[in-house]
């Protein structure tokens, strides 16, 4: 249980808060490429509490500035992109992606006053498909090169959602494998029973038959990026891939999961306390010996939280963990909570939280800040029951289970 104010640090955002300032530190993605195109050059964005407009200009570079126009406050998403610059609609003045301001048309012939005229501005970095804006201080870190961005002969897609929820609910859940049982097995079969097509309801009870076994243990071992999530369900023994190799939830708010040949992320990004901007970024590993159809860009697709209904869609395992979060309310009460014998992962991730927010309140890096990408140009990362692309990922089936921090027994082993 975590008394009002310790809820208050691992959940707030915005500027000079404990964990705001911790998540500056790192880059997040809040928008696809394709979102910013010709027809559509400015949008509006939030991220960390704070108000900000995205552009790519007549060139192509892109910029994320503060939304008011110095001059006369008009808002920069009504700006017309030029070459390197977006000029502001109401009286023309021009400010590249520095926020800078480089042309002030009526002001006299041979003034210097545009020079004393700044906006806000934070550097973007485009990574595959995905816009990412870093609001830190300086040096800035690289954004990390993880395993998905690197892979080549792969297929990328990118669905997001606006939950009305703040960012740690989403990856709670991620250190909660028990909820397999009850939220995608027992309650999403209830739910599928009422929604599906009568037709097709007979195929799906057979086919989800027997599936979501119980739990027989859970594990969590620290590992250098984060925290690597272990189960053991019945029939299966620690030679499984779901126990020895596991799969791991990057810190702080990123979740890599997958199995055969579709791999994900899901980026939990803050806009606000209340607010989290959830990125599925799915990519799909072609069947052995095949090619991936080639790809000019990565497609996006807005995916609304709400079914048909106008309810929660719960039709989907990811719009079911998506229900969990937000029906928590906009941020979950900890300190009435009751944590049980499973919620031993998600007290562990609070701790590694604290730990790592002292870290940065010391003057230090927070894990996963890096000024430099791997020798080897990218971070393969470990997932049970996984294909990966030819050349990716090699060797590295099995995780050190040798670091267990965290195992705990729900059931007894049967004989
Ligand atoms: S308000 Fe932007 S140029 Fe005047
Ligand atoms: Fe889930």
């Amino acid at each position: 249980m975590l008394s009002a104010e310790q809820n208050e640090r691992i959940t707030q955002v915005g500027p000079g808060t404990p964990m705001g300032e911790m998540m500056r530190r790192y880059w997040h993605p809040i928008a696809a490429s394709v979102e910013l195109n010709d027809d559509t050059p400015t949008t509006e964005i939030r991220l960390l509490g704070e108000d900000l407009v995205l552009y790519r200009d007549a060139k192509g570079t892109m910029g994320c500035i503060e939304p008011s126009c110095p001059h006369r406050k008009a808002n920069m998403s009504y700006g017309i992109p030029e070459p390197e610059s977006l000029r502001c609609p109401y009286h023309g003045w021009l400010f590249d992606e520095t926020g800078a301001c480089v042309d002030q048309p009526s002001e006299p012939a041979g003034s210097r006053f545009k020079d004393k005229v700044k906006m806000k501005s934070y550097p973007i970095e485009e990574r595959g498909g995905l816009v990412f804006v870093y609001m830190g201080p300086s040096p800035m870190p690289v954004l990390p090169m993880w395993d998905l961005f690197a892979w080549t002969n792969v297929g990328r897609r990118i669905e997001a959602t606006v939950l009305p929820c703040n960012w740690l609910q989403c990856q709670e859940n991620s250190l909660d494998p028990v909820h397999f049982e009850w939220l995608h097995r027992y309650y999403g079969n209830w739910v599928m029973a009422r929604k599906m097509p009568p037709a097709q309801r007979e195929e799906w009870a057979k086919r989800t038959q027997g599936k979501g076994r119980d739990h027989i243990k859970v594990g969590f071992d620290r590992f250098e990026h984060g925290i690597i999530k272990r189960r053991l369900v019945e029939g299966e023994n620690e030679d499984d891939e779901y126990w020895k190799t596991g799969h791991p939830i990057l810190f702080p708010n990123v979740l890599r999961v997958g199995g055969s040949d579709l791999h994900q992320f899901q980026f939990r990004v803050p806009i606000d306390d209340v607010t989290t901007y959830h990125v599925c970024y799915l990519v799909d590993v072609p069947a052995e010996g095949q090619d991936a159809p080639e790809q000019t860009e990565v497609p996006y697709w807005y995916r609304p939280l709400n079914g048909p209904d106008g309810r929660i869609d719960d039709r989907w395992v990811v719009g079911q963990d998506q229900l969990a979060w937000v029906i928590q309310g906009p941020r979950t009460d900890r300190p009435t909570e009751k944590l049980g014998a499973t919620d031993v992962g998600l007290i562990m991730f609070r701790k590694m939280l604290e730990e790592q927010l002292r870290v940065v309140e010391d003057g230090g890096d927070p894990m996963n800040v890096m000024y430099e990408q791997p020798a080897a140009g990218y971070i393969p990362l470990a997932i049970e029951h996984a294909r990966y692309p030819k050349g990716f990922n090699e060797g590295i089936q099995e995780t050190r289970i040798g670091m267990v921090d965290v195992v705990k027994d729900l059931k007894e082993v049967p004989a």
